[in-house]
């Protein structure tokens, strides 16, 4: 498949807000500054569409956009951003337990994790949360072009034990270079289309 048409149609803190249900969706979680931002903008070949910024914490509320006019793409606030006080942990919190159970047209979760680190308790907290709740996911690690292609399993085993997935369920996904577009494109198609 392709992304012939990308639009951004709301941010908001609560779910309970969101007029547009009703069409398929697909979240993007993981830390901040993992680069969610950055891969829904390379998914959809649009610089700007989701606002990036190399400050963890920039997107602190459900950003949803529109593609191919066919499903929603929600960009998740990224969460184990050490600035953050415990009330806005909790408000962090929340809005998830909110969005996760609230949102019956979710059909997958892209979870992102950086290739070069070891998924942190948060990473596991996020995965287990998924496992627990039945909720389908995806494992991309991200920022590839940071590691050359013949070392990347060696980086994939500590994420692989983690997250309990095996290495050749991960996408390797690079914003930079366009690394597992056409990976990430092909499981969107068949979670849509199964
Ligand atoms: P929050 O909105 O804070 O949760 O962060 P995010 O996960 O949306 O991260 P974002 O896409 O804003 O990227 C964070 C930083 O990482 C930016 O400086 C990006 O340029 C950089 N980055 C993201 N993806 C990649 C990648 O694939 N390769 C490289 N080299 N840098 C990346
Ligand atoms: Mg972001």
């Amino acid at each position: 498949m392709e992304i012939k048409s990308a639009d951004f149609v709301t941010s908001m803190a609560d779910y309970g807000d969101f007029t547009g249900k009703g069409l398929p969706q697909i979240a993007v979680a993981g830390k901040s500054n993992v680069g969610k931002s950055t891969l829904i903008n390379k998914l959809c070949r649009r610089n700007k569409l989701a606002r990036t910024s190399s400050t963890p914490g920039k997107t602190r509320l459900l950003n949803v956009f529109l593609l191919n006019e066919e499903f929603h793409l929600v960009d998740l606030p990224g969460y184990g951003f050490a600035k953050v006080d415990k009330k806005e942990k909790q408000r962090w919190g929340q809005m998830m337990q909110d969005y996760f159970t609230k949102a019956d047209e979710l059909l997958h979760v892209l979870c992102l994790v950086d290739i070069r680190h070891e998924p942190t308790e948060d990473d596991k907290q996020m995965n287990r949360f998924l496992r627990e709740m039945d909720i389908p996911f995806s494992v991309i690690a991200t920022k590839a072009d940071k590691i050359s292609r013949g070392a990347r399993s060696k980086y994939l085993a500590p994420i692989c034990r983690a997250l309990s997935v095996q290495p050749w369920e991960i996408i390797c996904f690079s914003g930079e270079d366009g690394t597992g577009r056409e990976d990430l494109l092909n499981l969107i198609d068949k979670v849509l289309h199964a």
